[in-house]
């Protein structure tokens, strides 16, 4: 960061010695390609003559739309650039040719461009060629455009005095044409043309070269040619125990979203598919034309089917079931879970169905886990059903462990049977929970000793449209009460895995929870799912807005209310009297920043704090770690002093290595950051060594600002081979098998080995040159619990450095310390922590290995 200031700077100087010739003004042209599917945003060229013209930056934004679903949408046409009489500037742009609105957004400098707005001025029409005007008469903007969404040009305006409310429209005989065309690198474009003076072009090229900069610097990988380094590299660090300062113990927790089936077929133990016959080809927005009811199920021969119905079912929220013809005792409906059912020998599993029969002869149910070629794994069977719904359980117990088996139920009687909510559970949970998780994912959780746990999202918490908003309430009750919902990342989610198991598991391995609600708003990203316009499609309607913020109340008092409250009962009903003891939530995912989201926000953040001021609500400052939603979501958490942030940015290793004092930077009076999503992403996008260090290399400097940053969450946590939707992730599994990343190892490390003090320390390299130090990073912690002192080193160099610590003053009760240690080439994918003794006294030496991450634990007196 300070490299950026130091390079804009001289920048900076250098055009005040070039600019002594040239006019005082010059003029500016807007415009917009139609590169990259037209997303390629805002441009600006600039010209002395108003006739030779330069752009500035090759395809460089300075406005991006941020309207509707990535990919489809972001599209920016025919930008219009207008100046207010106050100096602001505004652009307004045409989304595309089918929705009811525009796009605004304004500016002081042309440089930073504040919140988008997408007013809907026509909802049955189209906005083409939006253009800016200002009638002296009436004190008002005129904003005209043309719609021929019903085949032929019309031309309609508005008027608005502040760029938020607008008048009704008001067809119009013909519209203004204020564009010109200018030639740029041989390309003839239509934009605005204004006059403006010389400093704002050169604004506009310093910012230009700025991003180009650090662009740049993002490039950089980790990799560094061993010949660059001709002596060997050397680090003395010396500790300043006596400027210690409290940090926060919290910093290492996990963000679990249903994303990569990390929920259904994943932590959740569920061993059945589409149990409740409630996949809907809307999950997959009708793209998939076998993923329905019957996704998951079969019949074993033609004297059995079966149809989806939905007359009287088990609940409201679970309204399909399979209706049975069984024409024959002996066959039966299959289910072939995830890909196969995964069974270990002796062990015991719990089966469940809610059946009924209306025929005059009725049967048992029996059940039994087969193999490919029918092999029986394991069999049992239920009483004789009833006439009206009833749920059966019984235990089956495996004969072998197998992959890949199936279950099949066989009726035993002929005639219809109606069957739902079919549901198998190893017993062997996480905690031998009911409804439980699968234990060896949340044992690998459990060993990073998170200090909390995020859930359920991620964009899965704010939804993809309106009606996907999560809703906590749905997936708490009996689990054929919940309600199943399409999952965002283009799958099912039967809500299992619901608050109640979320709080349940935060308890169980000691970890808080926090909840995310979403602000009143969908994802940014969201489709237009019938609403007229996409994106946060305007949020909540008002008018539902308090029954939406009595539900976010509702949630505090289903964790932590009373017994004898409504909420608090239905915890108490789940098997939970005592409450889980709630501290924090987190309102809003990364959201769009503007006048609809805060207004939600703040309706939802004042009620909390008056109901519940104990809860630390914790805002959002956008998907990335700069730009309009960062610097308009700090903003924000200022003005209505919320006490936390949750930041998120995915970013590349040149920016974890040249970004180092991201944190050092931040005012110490402002909101708490939670660090709520982040990881090094290379081409390619896996995690390996190098991914991995610059994680390790972030987090060094993550502790020494403990005092401000509060917790972090690496993202996303959970991946099924096979079934990705996003890469890299922290833990890859298959129905058999856990495979944490080398990435876990660091969070791992860092969580196994947190502290609540950071010791300060002095250190110098022999080798000063910026390529090498910012290679090699340390932090030093003390656990205040056990007394210990933690040394955590990363060497992101191809070389050993040899390390002097200097830790005098230090009383040493063990001298033989922990050493753990995470090493490879900066590509490799599957290695794990080595550990290992090393002697330590107050002064002692250490090598630490090329590509490496250290971890050196010292016992003390306390
Ligand atoms: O972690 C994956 C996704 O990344 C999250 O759902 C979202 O918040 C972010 O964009």
């Amino acid at each position: 960061m300070k490299n950026i200031l130091l390079l804009a700077f001289s920048v900076l100087i250098c055009l005040g010695k070039v600019s002594a010739n040239e006019p005082d003004s010059a003029y500016i042209f807007a415009y917009a390609t139609a590169k990259n599917n037209h997303t390629n945003g805002l441009h600006f060229a600039w010209s002395i003559d108003n006739r030779n013209w330069h752009a500035i930056g090759s395809e460089h934004s300075f406005l991006k739309s941020d309207y509707g679903r990535w990919g489809s949408q972001k599209k920016l046409f025919s930008p219009f650039l207008f100046q207010s009489a106050d100096g602001m500037w505004h652009c307004i742009w045409s989304l595309n040719d089918t929705d009811g609105a525009f796009a605004h957004a304004s500016s002081a400098d042309l440089v930073y461009w504040g919140r988008q707005s997408y007013p809907v001025v026509l909802p049955d029409n189209n906005v083409l060629e939006p253009e800016i005007a200002y009638d002296r008469t009436s004190q008002n903007y005129v904003i005209s455009w043309i719609s021929n969404k019903s085949g032929d040009d019309r031309f309609y305006s508005v008027t608005t005095k502040d760029f938020k409310n607008y008048s009704e429209p008001k067809k119009i005989a013909g519209k203004p044409n204020n564009k010109q065309v200018a030639l740029l690198n041989g390309n003839e474009e239509t934009g605005t043309i204004r006059k403006v003076s010389r400093e704002v072009v050169d604004k506009l090229i310093d910012a230009q070269k700025l991003t180009a900069y650090k662009y740049g610097q993002w490039a950089e990988r980790a990799y560094l040619n061993p010949n660059e380094l001709k002596e060997p590299v050397d680090i003395s660090i010396r500790w300043m125990p006596e400027k210690e300062k409290s940090i926060s113990d919290m910093l290492i927790g996990i963000f679990f979203e249903d994303i990569n089936y990390a929920a259904d077929g994943g932590l959740y133990a569920e061993l059945i598919q589409n149990r409740d016959f409630e996949y809907n080809p809307d999950d997959k927005e009708r793209k998939d034309p076998n993923w329905n009811g019957y996704k998951a199920w079969d019949v074993s021969d033609n004297t059995i089917s079966f149809v989806i119905d939905s007359i009287s079912p088990i609940h409201i929220n679970n309204k399909n079931y399979a209706a049975l013809n069984v024409k024959n005792i002996g066959s039966g409906l299959i289910n072939e879970g995830w890909d196969g059912i995964a069974l270990k020998q002796g062990e015991k599993y719990d089966f469940s169905v809610f059946a009924r029969s209306s025929e005059m002869k009725k049967g048992k149910i029996t059940v039994r886990l087969i193999g490919k070629n029918g092999e029986v794994y394991g069999e049992a069977s239920t009483k004789v059903i009833a006439k009206d719904w009833k749920k059966y359980e019984v235990v089956i117990t495996a004969g072998q462990t197998v992959r890949d088996a199936r279950l099949v139920l066989l009726p035993q009687q002929t005639g219809r049977v109606d069957l739902d909510m079919i549901s198998l559970f190893p017993q062997n949970t996480f905690k031998r929970r009911k409804n439980g998780l699968r234990e060896d994912l949340a044992q690998t959780l459990a060993d990073m000793k998170p200090r909390f746990v995020r859930f359920p999202g991620g964009c899965v918490a704010h939804g993809d449209g309106l009606k996907n908003i999560y809703r906590w309430e749905n997936t708490i009750g009996e689990p054929e009460e919940r309600k199943p919902q399409r999952n965002l990342w283009g799958y099912h989610q039967t809500a299992g895995l619901g608050y109640f198991e979320y709080f349940q598991f935060c308890e169980d391995i000691g970890a808080e929870p926090i909840p995310v609600v979403a602000a009143g708003v969908p994802c940014q990203n969201s489709a237009h799912h019938g609403c007229v316009i996409g994106g946060q499609q305007g949020g909540i309607p008002m008018n539902e807005m308090a029954e939406y913020v009595q539900s976010v109340l509702n949630l505090i008092e289903y964790a932590n209310g009373d017994v004898k409250t409504e909420w608090g009962k239905k915890r108490a009903k789940a098997g939970h009297p005592n409450p889980f003891n709630l501290k924090y939530i987190g309102v809003g995912n990364e959201d769009l920043i503007t006048a609809i989201f805060e207004e939600r926000f703040t309706m939802i953040y004042n009620a909390i704090k008056e109901k519940y001021p104990e809860i630390t609500v914790i805002g959002t400052t956008g998907p990335f770690c700069e730009g309009t939603d960062y610097v308009e979501g700090w903003d924000l958490a200022t003005k209505l002093t919320i006490p936390m942030v949750d930041e998120h940015y995915y970013q590349s290793p040149g920016w974890f290595l040249n970004n180092q004092d991201y944190y050092d930077r931040y005012d110490r009076t402002k909101s708490k950051v939670y660090l709520g999503e982040y990881a090094a992403h290379i081409p390619g996008r896996h995690n390996n060594i190098e991914t991995a260090l610059c994680e390790a290399l972030h987090m060094a400097n993550v502790e020494r600002n403990g005092d401000i940053v509060t917790m972090t969450s690496y993202a996303p946590l959970l991946a099924k081979e096979g079934y990705t939707q996003w890469n890299p992730d922290l833990i890859y599994f298959n129905n058999t098998e856990v495979k944490p990343t080398v990435g876990y190892y660091v969070q791992k490390l860092y969580g196994q080995h947190a502290g609540d003090a950071y010791i300060p320390a002095s250190t110098h390299i022999s080798d000063g040159r910026a390529e090498i130090t910012k290679r090699i990073a340390s932090s030093i912690v003390r656990d205040n619990t056990t007394g210990d002192v933690i040394i955590k080193l990363v060497n992101i160099l191809p070389v050993h450095v040899k390390t002097k610590l200097d830790l005098s003053g230090i009383t040493i009760a063990d001298k033989s310390a922990r050493l753990e240690t995470l090493k490879g080439t900066l590509d490799d994918k599957d290695v794990v922590v080595k550990e290992d003794r090393i002697e330590v006294d107050s002064i002692f030496d250490y090598q630490m290995p090329p590509h490496s991450f250290s971890v050196i634990r010292i016992k003390t007196h306390k």
